[in-house]
């Protein structure tokens, strides 16, 4: 593995949609949507969403995403609950879509495109970041990614993709046409930025998290 991490680009798009397709279902992430990321993700020439490829001879091959939109550059849907959330909404990134193929899973490439677009977020003003966290994912690995990086459960959403996915005609991965999945709204506090700091966000403290219950 020679492993390369880059802001996300147009020249990218192609790609994650082939592993989204893949991981989450066919179109979950449009061309639409990932013009929307650039849109919404870059400010004052930043951008917080970022792409990794595997760089190795015989791979060169586009391995994980994480779409990012930056503070102050979207505004909290019917789905969002900004009245719980603990910071100011403006300061509030939304972690949009974050995928990595299956061959490369458990090995920090998550956890390293969580802490590019926290980083880059962070110089925009962002204290926290929310997403919902697809329940029915693999190996229930979408709640415990976020479990493990210390977000906390704001609410729960029954059928948060219904809507939105029947009328882009999307085939859900867990549920194909007539998608029900579940969408937990969960929040990460980030810390102050400290130099010596190995993690720019709160871990979770303890043993290994156990599959969620709702
Ligand atoms: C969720 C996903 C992006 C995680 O990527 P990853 O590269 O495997 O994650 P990492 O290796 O960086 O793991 C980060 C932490 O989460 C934990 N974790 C990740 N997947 C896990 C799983 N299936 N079971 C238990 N823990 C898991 C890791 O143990 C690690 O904790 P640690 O660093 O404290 O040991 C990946 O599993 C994926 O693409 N899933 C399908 C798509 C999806 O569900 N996207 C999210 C939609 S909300």
């Amino acid at each position: 593995m020679d492993l390369h991490y880059y802001n996300l680009w147009s020249h990218d798009f192609m790609r994650i949609q082939m592993l989204s397709d893949l991981v989450n279902g066919k179109d979950a992430v449009s061309f639409a949507s990932l013009e929307e990321a650039l849109r919404r993700g870059i400010d004052q020439g930043l951008n917080c969403n970022y792409v990794v490829y595997d760089k190795s001879p015989d791979q060169n091959k586009l391995v994980g995403f994480r779409l990012t939109y930056a503070p102050g550059m979207w505004e909290p849907t019917k789905y969002h609950s900004p009245d719980k959330w603990k910071v100011d909404p403006i300061r509030v990134c939304r972690f949009n879509s974050v995928a990595v193929h299956p061959d490369y899973r458990l090995r920090g490439i998550g956890r390293q495109l969580m802490e590019k677009s926290i980083e880059t977020a962070k110089q925009l003003g962002a204290k926290a970041g929310v997403t919902h966290v697809w329940m029915e994912s693999p190996d229930n690995s979408a709640y415990e990614y976020w479990a493990r990086l210390g977000g906390e459960l704001v609410r729960i959403w029954p059928n948060k993709w219904a809507e939105e996915y029947k009328e882009r005609k999307v085939i859900c991965a867990a549920d194909g046409e007539n998608c029900a999945c579940t969408g937990a709204e969960m929040i990460l506090y980030f810390r102050e930025t400290d130099p010596e700091a190995k993690v720019n966000y709160i871990p979770i403290k303890g043993g290994p998290i156990g599959p969620y219950k709702g």
